[in-house]
């Protein structure tokens, strides 16, 4: 019998999700949140980025929220990380695995990190010297499908960035549509490609709905053999350093696609929309999350009153 691949979602509410809000959400709401997500069991939850407070300020809470959450066994607590500064910080606050950002547009590096790609890599040399313990290192590859600056980049510097990624010891890699660029086919040909380095186990994939392709993607990337996404309960997210961005594919909606699809996930979708369903309080506004609105498939609804007989 044919066994079906579980398709594992990492959750970055908490991280992309929060750092376009221009609301300041309470550290103890952020707690609370991510007490939850420990709950439903995700493998992954990125839990803040360590990166300067006057760029991002929704986030300048970050070693509060890991100072203050609860930790699951087997769920790995990730820090995005930009500099060796964001590294110091992230190790002291005890994240599990340091996300290292950089983009493959020079100019989004330079608007988003205020770094060339080359200094960013210098920087990330530094931080894998670091004495970090069982501390995990990943790797992300931002505005791989296409700079919002610069437009489409080329398949062999994005795969080129990879392998620098690695020979710096990264054990996970991220290939990031920062603001939704990608189409289905460019996903499938880039897995394609990044497979035979990084392997499914090490790879994901962080897409963005911004026009509309968010899960026709993941489908692609899923078909192509990835199986570790990035996403966002509620679609919230963005990167507030490129203009247009918007939220990351919503997690519920990716949850809801893949029981449709008979795709493993492990995680229990109802409470992942009541979860949802609390976000607008938090945030001011409506999301961009579908299947919170709609309800699942399953939810059907009593017929209208006094229909004639079939
Ligand atoms: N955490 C906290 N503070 C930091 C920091 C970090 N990781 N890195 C630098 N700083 C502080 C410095 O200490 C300095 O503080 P001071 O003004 O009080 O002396 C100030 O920020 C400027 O330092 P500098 O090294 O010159 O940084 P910069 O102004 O060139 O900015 C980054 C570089 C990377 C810190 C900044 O662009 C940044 O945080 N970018 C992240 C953007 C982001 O999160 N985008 C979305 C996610 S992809
Ligand atoms: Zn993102």
């Amino acid at each position: 019998m044919n066994t079906v691949r579980p398709l594992i979602v990492q959750e970055v509410c908490l991280r992309d999700g929060l750092q376009i809000e221009p609301v300041f959400v309470a550290t103890a709401d952020k707690i609370r949140l991510a007490d939850a997500f420990s709950a439903l069991g995700f493998a992954r939850i990125e839990v803040s980025s360590f990166v300067s407070p006057k760029a991002v300020p929704a986030l300048a809470d970050a070693a509060e929220v890991f100072a203050g959450m609860q930790r699951a066994p087997g769920t790995v607590y990730v820090a995005l990380v930009p500099n060796l500064k964001g590294a110091e910080r992230a190790l002291a606050a005890g994240a599990g695995e340091l996300n290292l950002v950089m983009s493959a547009g020079q100019t989004h590096n330079l608007a988003n990190m205020r770094m060339t790609t080359d200094e960013s890599f210098e920087g990330f040399a530094r931080i894998a010297a670091l004495p970090r313990g069982n501390v995990l290192l990943n790797g992300s590859v931002a505005t791989a499908f296409g700079c919002p600056f610069e437009g489409a980049q080329p398949v062999a510097k994005v795969l080129d960035l990879v392998r620098r990624y690695l020979d710096l010891g990264c054990t996970g890699i991220t290939l990031a549509d920062t603001t939704g660029m990608a189409n289905p086919r460019q996903v499938a040909a880039l897995v394609e490609q990044a497979l035979p380095l990084v392997g499914a186990d090490a790879l994901t994939l962080h897409f963005h709905n911004t026009r509309g392709l968010g899960l026709a993607n993941v489908v692609a990337a899923y078909d192509a053999g990835a199986q570790r996404f990035d996403a966002a309960l509620g679609g919230l997210g963005g990167c507030p350093f490129a203009p247009g961005a918007s939220g990351n594919i919503c997690t519920e909606d990716l949850v809801a696609m893949c029981e449709e699809m008979g795709i493993p996930t492990g995680l229990d979708l109802p409470a992942l929309i009541a979860l949802s369903r609390g976000l607008p309080a938090l945030v001011g506004h409506e999301t961009a999350g579908q299947v919170a609105k709609a309800g699942r498939v399953a939810d059907l609804h009593p017929a209208p009153p006094g229909l004639r007989a079939a």
